[in-house]
């Protein structure tokens, strides 16, 4: 078993993609074990994604991600960070497959709907930014 964090960004929340997102993910066998809907704070979105600070879109992506609320969810499953990131489809939505999340909903390779960890470390670190262990059912 294994668990990931994923992320409706602002886009997908106010777009109302978050049923149709839910819906893929249950379908595909993963476990929501925890969920809520937050509005980030500048700093709370440098945190999240200080690993890109050096990167030249990093103050757009952090102001986009404050540009109004998103679903944070921990997902469990088998292998379930491989699978999001299958049905999430790639970073620019005009390389990811068709059928996956961002070649239908995205519109922009920054406004990409989701976000989802890509790898163990990341979703331990990921996860423990949004929840405390009393907010994830077993
Ligand atoms: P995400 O998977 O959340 O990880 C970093 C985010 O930065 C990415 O999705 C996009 O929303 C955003 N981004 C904007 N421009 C780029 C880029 N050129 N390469 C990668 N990510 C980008």
């Amino acid at each position: 078993m294994e668990r990931t964090l994923s992320l409706i960004k602002p886009d997908g929340v106010q777009k109302k993609l978050t049923g149709e997102i839910i819906k893929r993910f249950e379908n595909e066998g993963i476990t929501i074990v925890a969920m809520k809907k937050v509005h980030l704070t500048q700093k709370q979105a440098e945190g999240f994604y200080a690993v890109h600070r050096e990167r030249p879109f990093f103050n757009s992506l952090t102001k986009f991600m404050t540009s109004g609320p998103i679903i944070a969810m921990v997902l469990e499953g088998e292998n379930v960070i491989a699978k999001n990131r299958k049905l999430m489809g790639a970073t620019n939505y005009k390389e990811a497959e068709e059928g996956t999340i961002r070649r239908e909903f995205a519109t922009d390779i920054e406004k990409n709907v989701v976000h989802g960890s890509d790898a163990p470390e990341t979703a331990a670190f990921e996860i423990a930014y949004f929840f405390n262990n009393l907010e994830i059912t077993g």
